[in-house]
């Protein structure tokens, strides 16, 4: 089975550039299918949930082509409206295509999506949104047909600030008959993004990053050119990986006001951290004490950080605890991280970490994408070598992984078969 070999004790030493978020690209994606004209979106990353995304593009009759970082779509004579089971299981994001696909063709025919299995996930809070705005669901041989061709405009008060349903519902919004309001909306930067790309298009919202957004529907919209915005997790990620193996960053692409909530921490810990317009150096020494996080929606401590955090504290932090609001099967990292030598226990919702320990390389296996990325992480702050299998999650969400783990000095190659 496929998987990263690592060696680890080197220092990450240099700089990164930041690829496109993950979760503002597949979003943007599913929402170019509302336009007419051609889409090119640069800085896309390249994970494998966008090729997922770009197979549906393609199935739904749309043409899509992807060069590296960049991705045209033209959704002009888009003919499908409907997502077959095997794509819809690849990923989350399939998801967001049920509120895109209603604006443009009045029916959106899914499946349940798939994703990490990282906790329930249920979508209750998609379909009433959309309910509320005249569509209407029936679930049939396992998929669901979404019928809505006259949407209506109204105000929809969510019961939980949910990141895709606010995202769906803007796409079915925006073909809506009147204006539709979002309250209690997640306020995540990605929606932001999403925002500022259906306006380039033509459409008209206010209000993405406040828990108040404001959709006029009924515009027609074209296609734009549009750069993804940086990804706060991944420069999360590394920045851990960087001062947990003792060496020094620089992240470049990355906008500090996204980071505050980590920023904040390294910092009460010790560590220097400079922070300049899209740029983020982070150096020196530090350890933190005592400390608790607890995972929330934006601007909290974000949940994707949650496990990489914990990997950070195993070796750099002594009686800490985070504690998961979000997703409660976020856990399976640690028991990997145990077995590398971490002192780290699971006491309901919360990791509590002991005392602060040099890990050991040991055959490791990811479970999903972020805890992927923790075990990555600790084996190259481990001594000797750390393989991690199931490669599938990590791609699912890094782009170019091993290429920038390895220009920053650390030491990590592919394998398709472990060695017995
Ligand atoms: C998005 C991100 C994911 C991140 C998460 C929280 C994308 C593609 N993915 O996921 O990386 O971890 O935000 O920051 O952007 N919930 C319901 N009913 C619903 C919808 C959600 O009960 O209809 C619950 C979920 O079970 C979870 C919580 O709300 O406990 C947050 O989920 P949500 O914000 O919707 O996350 P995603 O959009 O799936």
């Amino acid at each position: 089975m496929e998987g990263y070999r690592i060696r680890g004790g080197r220092p990450l030493e240099g700089e990164v550039e930041i690829s496109g978020a993950k979760n503002a690209a597949l979003p943007l994606l599913a929402a170019s299918v509302l336009t007419r004209g051609e889409n090119t979106f640069s800085s896309v990353p390249e994970i494998s949930d966008v090729d997922s995304m770009v197979k549906i593009l393609k199935g739904l009759g749309c043409s899509v082509k992807k060069e590296k970082e960049t991705v045209t779509v033209d959704a002009s004579n888009m003919s499908e409206c409907s997502i077959p089971e095997e794509f819809m299981k690849e990923m989350r994001s399939s998801v967001f295509l049920a509120g895109a696909l209603l604006a443009r063709c009045g029916e959106a025919v899914i499946t349940s999506p798939g994703g990490c299995d990282i906790g329930r996930r249920p979508i209750d809070i998609h379909i009433k949104g959309l309910e509320s705005m005249g569509a209407r669901m029936e679930k049939r041989d396992g998929r669901m047909i979404i019928k809505g061709p006259l949407l209506k405009g109204t105000k929809i008060r969510l019961k939980y600030p949910s990141v895709g349903a606010t995202e769906n519902i803007m796409l079915a919004a925006t073909g809506a008959e009147g204006v539709t309001v979002i309250e209690n909306s997640a306020r995540e930067p990605e929606i932001e993004d999403l925002q500022k790309y259906i306006n380039r298009c033509g459409g008209r919202i206010s209000g993405a990053g406040t828990g108040r957004i404001e959709i006029e529907g009924g515009k027609r919209l074209t296609g734009c050119s549009h750069r993804i915005m940086g990804d706060r997790i991944e420069a999360g990620t590394y920045m851990f990986m960087a001062l947990g193996t003792g060496g020094c960053i620089y992240l470049k692409n990355t906008e500090p006001s996204h980071m505050e909530y980590p920023v904040r921490f390294l910092k009460g810990g010790g560590w220097d951290i400079f922070c300049r317009e899209n740029t983020i150096t982070a150096k020196g020494r530090g350890s933190l004490r005592g400390c608790s996080f607890s995972t929330a929606p934006y601007p909290g401590f974000p949940t994707d950080l949650h496990p990489q955090t914990a990997a950070f504290l195993a070796v750099r932090g002594r009686d800490c605890e985070i504690e998961e609001n979000i997703f409660e099967k976020r856990f399976k990292y640690a028991k990997e991280l145990i077995k590398m030598g971490a002192d780290i226990e699971i006491s309901g919702k919360k990791v509590i970490i002991g005392d602060n320990k040099i890990l050991c390389g040991r055959e490791v296996e990811a479970e999903d994408l972020r805890g992927g990325a923790a075990l990555i992480m600790a084996g190259l702050m481990a001594e000797g070598t750390t393989t991690v299998g199931n490669t599938r999650y990590i791609k699912r969400g890094y782009s170019r992984l091993e290429e920038k783990i390895r220009l920053l000095g650390g030491e990590i190659t592919e394998y398709v078969q472990r060695e017995p």
